[in-house]
């Protein structure tokens, strides 16, 4: 088997050569690009002298032509090997003129220069810019970029690059061309290229200084109706980072491209971002309010880039973290400002706990630093972006946010054209708050969740109040044994009324030891401390809150945050016990009282707050649930978690009918933060009354989807329809594809749909829809819609006892490494944790791991993460 090579960030060294100039012209054709490159070359005299041999980067591209300063090279002239280009013998400043030739239309993995449709387009990060040229393609490598673009004037009317537009005009044959010229320096994986029969909408926005700056949204022209969404996140996101971060917009451009094949979400590319059209295109009647938020956030998160990643970057692919972590925060506050912090939250600590957490217990677990990848693509994980964001929140939580704010504006002022490293930033945030943030480095060097308990002790003729807090992470491949870390632990106290008490010991507490106590005086009895509010620390926390310790808390507490996981610590709970009534083969009896009651005192609460409600009213799915134990118990948790939603279901039926009622006038066409948390606690409503499954509540429920005027209400019905057994789905189904089988992000949801229902049924139904003309390997999100829904938000589905799952699964992963090892290695790691399951199904799991490495020729990104799940 061909070796892949392992790159480690102890290895870092300087460039041996930096580019002072790029100006590339591409002439774009049916069957191949043409790519002239023409730069500016300097030696770097710290590390490299004239015996250096120049090393640039190159793959699956044709060399057609190089010169050197006017000279023309032969091929025997320069090497051109296993992915790298080299010239034995330079000067110390040259010119280097390369041309190549590339088939854009037979890309099939989306990085470089592809087509997307009718559509031209680049993608460069990671390491795509040296499948376009010969390049020394590393972040580190800053230049400015020109771009002439020559095509087809009929085909392709819009051609565009980043930065300024300097020059365009008509060419023979019917072509034409368009000059760009960036006067900003980058890295080469912030380069970009479109060019197609696009249609665009356009707005301006006044900057803080007075400036007027040009938008255009770019998308096909029958989506021309649907970017005003995107068109006011964006205004949005550019005042509020003058407002909260000081940074005003730099070009007098800033462009958005939408595309249909897209490998991930979106690239912030300098002046000229290319989105996945999921992150942009929008109406009510075709996208639900949790696509409106993701558009919001994902627009904002690719804006924010162009301070932080863009204007200040990265020395190397280890500092991912540095631009991604920085940026998610960034996004999330953005977020939390335009519509509700607690529930902004709510959802990305769910995420967080379901999919970093346990990324973070699984074979590729690593720090947000990592210290060694052998294919890059692979490191865009939960990890560095996620627990990333979560390490800066934990920054300026105990920087505050005045100091914090102080230090970001160092940060600009200090690398502002840099390539740098967390370890800059990390230092820069010291040095402006004069804070020591010696120990809590290690959130960027050490892997893995670190556990923390709190025990209390209650002297009630002292009045004298402990916290006992003990704290570990488990070893893993990364450190066998593991530092303790600073963890900020944000604490209140709350008198048996549910007041908050005034002690000098509230606030925040920094556990910085294995254990380590608090003491409060003066305590009054009953008396409930509330920790890790807003979820203060991305840790996993347990505590010795009885159930009435924790109904309280989810009723009472004044962090809102802390109600919602009170209520998540009180399912959780409820799930364990009757998880081991189902394991011991007794009955389940009923649901506990004490549950049911807080329950209907949340329903109470959810009058005020809706959108709050209607996140505390939610189960913790079967994936978060899973994440609690060692070995995961797939029929035992999903029985379990039915049985609890039919049973809480059977009891607040009433009520649930009522407050479904109350919330049906809103109109589709609000998506005020207000409507949509009106439409969310009626759907989830409306989902558990579907619970039931009774033919009367099947009526209902298709009643609801027939009347459905918008997406969210149309896809929440069907969904609920989907897991019951009614004929009803049936037709539901059918009506949905018909109505919407022209609009593929539509089409996308009626396969997810599908893919996520009646896993206990096995896996036939999607190894059948795999085979509906609809369906292609080809597109990303179709992939993500069918196969990434089934094989990570369907656990009865595919972990089907008899392998089906697997097999299904398994076998688009081959398929898909031929075309698309990027998306097809994302998919491998439903396969990570497989020795947490039983016997039969490990063995089945580890075969089917063994068959994908198995294969000829993995591609690299598939033969890391499957051999890290083997080893
Ligand atoms: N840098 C992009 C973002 O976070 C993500 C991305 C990575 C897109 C790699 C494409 C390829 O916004
Ligand atoms: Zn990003």
């Amino acid at each position: 088997m061909e070796k892949h090579t392992i790159k480690y960030l102890k290895d870092y060294r300087q460039p041996e050569y930096w580019i002072d100039s790029i100006d590339l012209q591409f002439d774009l054709h049916e069957d191949h690009a043409l790519v002239k490159s023409l730069m500016k070359i300097r030696r770097n005299n710290e590390i490299a002298d004239a015996q250096t041999p120049l090393v640039f980067d190159c793959e699956a591209l044709e060399i057609v032509s190089v010169i050197a300063e006017d000279m023309i090279l032969c091929p025997g002239e320069y090497g051109h090997e296993n992915n790298k280009f080299t010239l034995f013998k330079v000067p110390e400043t040259f010119t280097l003129e390369i041309t190549t030739r590339i088939k854009p239309q037979d890309n099939t993995a989306l990085s470089g220069l592809y087509r997307s449709g009718g559509t031209f387009c680049t993608q460069c990060e990671a390491e795509g810019f040296r499948r376009i040229t010969c390049f020394p393609d590393r972040p580190d490598v800053m230049t400015t970029y020109s771009c002439i673009i020559t095509a087809d004037k009929e085909k392709y009317p819009v051609l565009l690059s980043n930065g300024n537009l300097i020059e365009t005009g008509d060419l023979d044959h019917g072509r034409h061309y368009a000059h760009w010229k960036d006067p900003f320096k980058k890295p080469s994986y912030l380069f970009a290229l479109v060019a197609g029969n696009l249609v665009c909408i356009e707005d301006t926005f006044k900057t803080c200084s007075n400036r007027l700056i040009d938008l255009r949204i770019y998308v096909e022209p029958e989506n021309k109706d649907k970017c005003g969404h995107a068109m006011t996140a964006l205004k949005q996101a550019m005042a509020w980072d003058e407002e909260k971060f000081g940074r005003e917009y730099d070009l007098d451009l800033y462009q958005i491209v939408a595309v249909n094949d897209f490998n991930m979400g979106a690239m912030e590319n300098k002046g000229l971002n290319v989105f996945n059209s999921k992150y942009v295109l929008a109406s009510t009647e075709t996208a639900t309010d949790i696509d409106f938020m993701g558009i919001q956030g994902v627009i904002a998160h690719e804006y924010f880039h162009n301070w932080t990643g863009n204007r200040v970057t990265l020395k190397n692919w280890f500092q991912l973290s540095l631009k991604e972590g920085l940026t998610v925060f960034r996004d999330q506050e953005f977020t939390s400002d335009m519509n509700s912090r607690a529930v902004k939250r709510i959802a990305d600590v769910r995420k967080l706990r379901a999919g970093q957490f346990s990324e973070d217990s699984g074979p590729m677990a690593h720090p947000v630093r990592p210290e060694s990848y052998m294919e890059m693509n692979n490191f865009y994980t939960m990890t560095v972006y996620d627990k990333g964001a979560e390490v800066i929140r934990m920054i300026s939580l105990i920087l505050g946010s005045e100091r914090f704010r102080q230090g970001m504006d160092l940060y600009f002022e200090k690398f502002d054209g840099m390539a740098v490293t967390t370890e800059d930033f990390v230092a820069t945030m010291e040095e402006a708050s004069g804070v020591d943030l010696g120990q809590f480095r290690l959130w960027y060097s050490q892997s893995g969740t670190p556990r923390v308990k709190m025990v209390q002790t209650h002297d009630l003729q002292t009045g004298t109040l402990t916290l006992n807090f003990s704290q570990t992470t488990p070893g893993d491949k990364n450190q066998k044994e593991k530092s303790a870390m600073h963890i900020p632990v944000q604490i209140g106290l709350l008198d048996k009324d549910g007041n908050e008490i005034n002690n000098p010991n509230c606030g925040l507490f920094h556990l910085k030891t294995k254990t380590d106590s608090l003491v409060f005086e003066n305590v009054p009895e009953k008396c409930i401390p509330s920790i890790f509010r807003g979820f203060s620390a991305p840790v996993k926390i347990e505590t010795d809150y009885s159930d009435t310790d924790l109904a309280f808390l989810m009723a009472r507490d004044t962090d809102p945050f802390n109600r919602w996981d009170a209520a998540q610590q009180l399912y959780f709970r409820e799930i364990d016990r009757l998880l081991e009534k189902t394991q011991k083969k007794e009955p389940l009896g009923g649901v506990s009282p004490h549950v049911l009651a807080a329950f209907d005192l949340a329903l109470d609460g959810a009058h005020t707050d809706r959108a709050l409600g209607a996140k505390i009213l939610t189960l913790p799915d079967e994936n978060e649930i899973g994440e609690n134990y060692e070995n995961i118990d797939v029929e035992g948790i999903h029985r379990v978690r039915c049985f609890l939603k039919q049973g809480i279901a059977q009891q607040v039926r009433e009520r649930a009918m009522a407050i479904i009622n109350e919330c049906a006038s809103v109109p589709a066409s609000d998506i005020s933060f207000a409507a949509m948390a009106k439409r969310s606690l009626k759907n989830l409503l409306i989902a558990y009354v579907g619970s039931l499954d009774t033919p009367a509540d099947a009526d209902f429920v298709f009643e609801k989807f027939n009347q459905a005027d918008s997406m969210t209400d149309e896809i929440a019905a069907l969904t609920t329809l989907s897991q019951m057994t009614t004929d009803h789905r049936t037709v539901a189904l059918e009506r949905f594809y018909n109505k919407w089988k022209k609009d593929p992000l539509v089409i996308d949801k009626w396969f997810s749909v599908q893919a996520v229902a009646r896993g206990d049924h096995g896996a036939g139904e999607v190894v059948k829809l795999s085979g509906h003309p609809d369906f292609s390997l080809k597109n990303p999100n179709r992939v993500r819609s069918l196969v990434g829904a089934f094989t990570f938000q369907n656990p009865m589905g595919f972990h089907t006892p008899g392998g089906e799952g697997y097999t299904f699964v398994a076998d688009q992963i081959i398929a898909l490494d031929r075309s698309n090892p990027q998306i097809s290695a994302r998919l491998v790691s439903g396969f990570n944790h497989w020795k947490r399951y039983d016997k039969n199904r490990q063995s089945r799991m580890q075969q089917e791991l063994k068959r994908i490495i198995t294969i000829q020729k993995p591609s690299r990104d598939v033969y890391e993460i499957v051999s890290k799940a083997l080893d």
